[in-house]
């Protein structure tokens, strides 16, 4: 007979709080649907995995619609152009995730004829598809018993069992622990509920263990201070880079656009002209450094974080009679939306032009 003891931490009582209280999300198969016999569409579940690194679930949600809209099927998304996915993609950052998401697409129409791989390591092989999403892919559309470890569930297993050691050395520790913890029996509700728990229960700040279906058996919660957890090492501050960018406008309201190179930050976004970006305070961040001459008029300084640097633009603004011939193009700012502009660049837009994306929320 086993004897399981209040405080050994199991899957069960988690899965019986999921079915419960699992949040609904377009791209999930809630347990209820399941039960009607409904399975997980892998190229869902892919897309959603992709486009959640690094991003929450209620900006993700409208991206999430406008691709399937768009591309019904992983061959529609290989079919398409690659502009008109970064074009889609834009305002959801770290690009290089949608160079990769068109080429993993492409990978699954040409190599696998159109249906994914079915396992971690067969996923693996594909293009941008790293440890986590093989693993959320695997086990959410899969039910394959994959460790599936991101940052609400690194948060949840340190405190349930009281990690000591900072992050990140201690990821192999606690990805050993979740492999240990996830049962063979719905490997993809479990995954999912601990990523629920983490972003709803066992939350950053103030978590509601008093909810807690770990409760009996959280390690962080005996010592009495969950927060405590993840121990993490002290971060380094940022270092600032320096710029300008220059917004030209026509008086037909055409702005000056151009493309960046495929390679490297934002590569084959677009942008308005900018200079290099660098970290000497006296690099050229005045209108001197502009693509033309004209009456620049200074509109403040335009902010943006990005993993490795933060960067500070000084924006300029200039009413142009006509447009001047320069690299690039000119686009009506009516139709910004529908430009690969990253957020730094709508920020920057924004700033000279105030009601640029009046309806944007990027
Ligand atoms: N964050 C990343 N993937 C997720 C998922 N499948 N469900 C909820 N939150 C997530």
């Amino acid at each position: 007979m086993t004897i399981i003891t209040l405080d050994t931490p199991s899957a069960k009582p988690l899965l019986d709080w999921y079915d419960r209280h699992h949040r609904d999300l377009p791209w999930r198969v809630s347990p209820g649907m399941a039960a009607r016999g409904i399975k997980p569409d892998p190229y869902h579940v892919w897309l959603s995995e992709v486009m959640l690194q690094q991003t929450t679930v209620q900006a993700v949600k409208p991206y999430f619609e406008k691709f399937l809209q768009r591309w019904p099927e992983v061959t529609d998304l290989a079919a398409a152009e690659n502009d008109a996915v970064m074009a889609a993609w834009a305002g959801l950052g770290y690009y290089a995730r949608a160079r990769n998401l068109k080429k993993c697409a492409e990978a699954v129409a040409k190599e696998h004829g159109g249906a994914f791989p079915d396992t971690e390591e067969g996923l693996k092989s594909l293009p941008g598809i790293g440890d986590y999403t093989a693993a959320a892919v695997a086990a959410i559309a899969f039910n394959r018993q994959a460790a599936v470890m991101d940052g609400n569930v690194e948060r949840v297993i340190s405190r349930l069992y009281a990690i000591e050691t900072p992050l990140p050395a201690a990821k192999p520790a606690m990805k050993e622990k979740v492999a240990l913890l996830t049962p063979a029996a719905r490997p993809g509700d479990f995954a999912q509920a601990m990523m629920d728990l983490g972003a709803t229960i066992c939350t950053p700040k103030r978590p509601a263990c008093s909810l807690c279906p770990f409760r009996g058996a959280c390690e962080a919660l005996k010592l009495s201070d969950p927060e405590l957890f993840p121990v993490k090492a002290a971060k380094k501050e940022k270092p600032v880079r320096y710029g300008a960018a220059f917004v030209a406008v026509t008086g037909d309201g055409e702005i000056l656009l151009r493309r960046r190179i495929d390679s490297g930050l934002l590569g084959g976004m677009t942008e308005v002209p900018t200079t290099a970006w660098t970290a000497r305070i006296d690099g050229e961040t005045s209108a001197a450094a502009a693509p033309f001459e004209a009456a620049w008029q200074a509109c403040g300084t335009v902010t943006h974080v990005f993993t490795h640097f933060e960067l500070r633009l000084s924006i300029w603004r200039a009413a142009i009679a006509t447009k001047i011939g320069a690299d690039g193009w000119w686009e009506p700012v009516t139709n910004l939306e529908a430009q690969a502009l990253p957020t730094v660049m709508k920020k920057a837009i924004a700033a000279a032009i105030p009601l640029a994306f009046k309806t944007s929320k990027g």
